[in-house]
């Protein structure tokens, strides 16, 4: 039965992103987009031209005083997040941030445990778990239709798709990385996320910045200014070995520029004893009386609101558990931070 209660959210950042979490929240029968927080006029001014339902603040703190606020969504750049995601709990609202969680795992920390001290739903928005492809695949690895799934591959690889070079985006100071936070987190939360295995014990991780300072590879994304004196100071290129303590292992490959014959792949590959899948697009592999057969299965029935913020609706009204768990996010957050911490030293990174 449809609840009753009307949820106000707010979203913070109107950029590339804020504006999905805003037509996210708009499409949820109980919730309301009340406000948007957003430091540039024009863009703030955009979004609230096309959600009708909500006053503009370019101050986000007037939100967190705003006792009708039910439900915060962050969409700033990544070394806000943290400081944003603390002040939005402490304000007592409830949370959903964008990925990367934080950008290190220190602070992922402090936001996790912020929430459970004041009992508030918190949740990273990793949209790539809630496709109908991936919410299909990870039914049929919970049916054991792959058997045990020992091994995952995990790969985002753009030709050239680093986001406004100049930007936020690939300055150190304000991404704490480069394509590893960007698209990288994504495909290994999904990874992990089919293993059913966030538990690393050891990673090896090697990171390249090959086209970026060079202004070459540079793609279509994001809204923020570009600043051509800033220094190109990220990974454009990474690539990691993860073993998780089931015995699972795990290659990541994430690429922003690199020279391919394809613009873009991206997925995640998984090979279980009794069967492979790619999630990208959704596969099955398997033998029958020894010969292979590939299969394209029929997507299932979400086993969740395929929208993620129409689904943390869902969750603060007490309707659905979480699909990405707070202690998964920061489990994934410390394999990213020991991604850079083994590319630094050149040496393997163990717990
Ligand atoms: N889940 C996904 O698929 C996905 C895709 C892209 C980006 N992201 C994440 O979303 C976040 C935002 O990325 P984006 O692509 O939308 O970037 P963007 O640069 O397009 O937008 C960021 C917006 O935040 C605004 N902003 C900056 N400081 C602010 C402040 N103090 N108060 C209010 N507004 C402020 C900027 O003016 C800008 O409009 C990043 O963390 C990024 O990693 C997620």
């Amino acid at each position: 039965m449809p609840s009753t209660t009307q949820l106000n959210v707010a979203v913070i950042g109107a950029g590339a992103i804020g504006l999905k979490h805003m037509e996210g929240f708009a499409g949820h029968p109980s919730a309301r987009l009340a406000a948007v927080a957003e430091t540039s006029q024009e863009r703030g001014q955009a979004a609230i031209d096309e959600f009708e339902t909500a006053m503009l603040f370019q101050d986000y703190r007037e939100v967190l005083d705003d006792n009708s606020v039910d439900i915060v969504s962050i969409a700033l750049p990544n070394h806000l997040h943290a400081q944003v995601a603390l002040e939005v709990l402490e304000a007592g609202k409830h949370l959903v941030l964008e990925k990367p969680m934080a950008t290190n795992a220190v602070d992922g920390q402090k936001i996790a445990d912020l929430a459970k001290e004041k009992n508030l739903h918190l949740m990273v928005g990793q949209n790539q778990r809630f496709t109908l492809e991936a919410q299909t695949l990870k039914r049929l690895c919970l049916e054991g239709r792959l058997g045990d799934v020992y091994y995952a591959k995990a790969a985002w690889l753009r030709r050239s798709g680093i986001p406004r070079i100049g930007s936020w985006f690939t300055a150190k100071r304000f991404a704490g990385g480069g394509c590893i936070y960007d698209i990288g987190i994504h495909v290994l939360d999904l990874a992990l996320h089919f293993l059913g295995d966030f538990d690393a014990v050891s990673v090896s991780g090697q990171t390249f910045s090959k086209f970026g300072p060079r202004g070459l590879g540079e793609g279509e994304w994001g809204k923020s200014e570009k600043d051509p004196d800033q220094p190109f100071d990220v990974e454009d290129f990474a690539s990691a070995f993860i073993r998780l303590k089931s015995g699972k292992t795990l290659q990541l490959e994430v690429s922003w520029a690199a020279h391919l014959e394809t613009r873009d792949v991206n997925g995640v590959q998984l090979f279980g004893e009794d069967g492979g899948a790619t999630s990208n697009p959704l596969k099955l592999f398997r033998s029958e009386n020894g010969e292979p057969v590939v299969e394209e299965p029929e997507l299932a029935e979400p086993l969740v609101n395929p929208d993620r913020m129409q689904h943390f609706v869902d969750v603060v009204l007490g309707e659905a558990e979480s699909f990405v768990p707070v202690e998964e996010s920061l489990k994934a957050q410390r394999i990213l931070d020991m991604i850079y911490r083994s590319a630094a030293s050149g040496e393997e990174i163990r717990l």
